[in-house]
């Protein structure tokens, strides 16, 4: 395979670009069924490139149809309905009217925030001055200004409380709700304004935080997190093992490239794959994770929760063509279009997003079709990308056999109805997870890992103390 090198020697702030949807503007070269090696600029004293400065590699139709087909089928259904994507998800819109939620934009939460607090003002609040202090604070935004009082992000947040709008036949946007709210408030004093836009706030906006939807999911495993501390098989591979065990020679193929593409990288990264139990990472691999995107396009973002040292092993599936879809990254003005059955190696810590995914024929853009499929959307094509990476938290993971056991532990606790926790959660909707603060240094824990054999576990936490007649012994 003839291998072409491209070397870029200047690499540019993209900061501002984060969390927004990049295009062809963001990139000067675009690569597409080519095998490459692109390099940025070289480090001090550095003459020649290696792995240092490499940002990606791109090899192309390296998976056989039957291969693709065989990733398709097994990756494929792993990627459904989340909203727990943030930066990457950027603002497709589509998802959101699929859903029928719409996200309070900045501005919005802005001026209620503002109103709710006129109450106290000497000047008697006009419309017109509801109208200016709305422009300004767009215009603090716009600046890049914080709003204060305001915590949603541009792609994350509170929503409009449809199901009350709908209950009253209000069947326009958020926006408009607010607008004829305003307009009501003609004639209202200072302090009736405040206290019906607290009301408003309340009643209209939701406490709960959204963002929005995309198709994605995780395969493999996955480490401790706050609310389930132990390291565990992911929901999608252990829900169907014989799907997922048909997935593995695709996933050994794409180790295999990324150890001939920067066998360094490589080494260090499998190091530490081969310190984590067998059963809690993919196979003989450097990997422990598998993210499954499909007709997903990021906004601009770094990827997290990966090794720091390692790489992205990107490589896609799918069904039919497409246009597009380019992943660039926009530090280095390049883009590289993977299509099913090539993969691509690349620094994901590096800002990177996709150009528009769209139809061939038509230039139709995929958006969100969320899991049932929502025709209006639907494109002819199916782009499913995988990410295989370990995750940087599972070298915390204890073997298999003590993560299972931390896991029938908190399962443990929940069923147990006499556990003295479960009594601060007294609504009904409401129950406790079985996870407590400090629950692992606790003598609880020490006494259940010593009562299932877990005593060289229980004594690392309990250390025996010396007494006198040992100290003589
Ligand atoms: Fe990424």
């Amino acid at each position: 395979m003839q291998i072409r090198e491209i070397n870029i020697d200047r690499k540019y702030d993209c900061e501002h670009l984060l969390g927004k949807f990049l295009d062809e503007s963001h990139a000067d070269i675009m690569i597409e069924n080519e095998a490459v090696n692109i390099y940025g600029p070289k480090g001090v004293g550095q003459t020649e490139n290696d792995e240092s400065n490499m940002i990606c590699g791109l090899r192309p139709g390296v998976f056989s149809p039957e291969e693709i087909q065989e990733a398709y089928d097994g990756l494929k259904p792993g990627a459904t309905e989340t909203t727990n994507r943030s930066q990457s998800a950027g603002k497709d819109t589509s998802g959101i009217q699929h859903r029928r939620r719409e996200i309070v934009t900045i501005d919005q939460l802005g001026i209620v925030d503002w109103m709710s607090k006129v109450g106290t003002s000497l000047t008697p609040i006009t419309k017109k001055e509801i109208s200016d202090q709305w422009a300004y604070i767009k215009g603090q935004i716009a600046n890049g200004k914080k709003i204060p009082g305001v915590k949603n992000a541009e792609n994350r947040g509170v929503t409009w409380q449809r199901k009350k709008m709908d209950d009253e036949g209000f069947l326009g946007t958020g926006l408009e709700l607010l607008n004829k709210f305003i307009d009501g408030l003609d004639g209202k004093s200072n302090a009736e304004i405040a206290e019906e836009a607290q009301k408003f706030d309340k009643y209209y906006i939701s406490a709960t935080e959204t963002a929005y939807p995309v198709l994605s999911g995780i395969g493999g495993f996955y480490g401790r997190y706050p609310r389930i501390p132990y390291c565990r098989t992911t929901l999608y591979s252990a829900l169907d093992v014989k799907r997922w065990e048909k997935c593995l020679n695709y996933i050994n193929k794409v180790d295999h490239y990324f150890k001939e593409l920067l066998p360094t990288r490589y080494q260090n990264q499998k190091k530490v794959a081969d310190s984590i139990d067998p059963e809690l990472r993919i196979g003989d691999t450097a990997f422990t994770t598998i993210t499954i995107n499909n007709n997903f396009r990021t906004a601009a973002h770094r990827d997290a929760g990966d090794l720091k040292e390692g790489f992205g092993n990107l490589s896609c599936t799918g069904k039919g063509e497409w246009d597009g879809g380019y992943t660039v990254l926009p530090e280095y003005r390049v883009g590289v279009k993977l299509n099913p059955g090539d993969v691509l190696i690349m620094d994901v810590h590096q800002i990177h997003g996709n150009t528009a995914i769209r139809e061939k024929n038509t230039g139709r853009e995929a958006k969100f079709i969320g899991n049932k499929g929502n025709t209006e959307h639907a494109v002819d094509f199916e782009r499913v990308s995988l990410v295989c990476y370990l995750r940087e938290n599972m070298t915390e993971c204890g073997s298999r056999a003590y993560e299972d056991l931390r896991k029938k532990y908190v399962q443990s606790r929940l069923e147990d109805k006499e556990h003295p926790e479960h009594k601060k959660y007294v609504h009904r909707s409401q129950m406790w997870n079985g996870v407590t603060a400090g629950m692992w240094e606790e003598d609880e824990w020490v006494d259940y890992l010593r009562k299932h054999g877990f005593d060289a576990e229980a004594d690392e936490l309990r250390p025996a103390v010396n007494t006198i007649d040992t100290l003589f012994a």
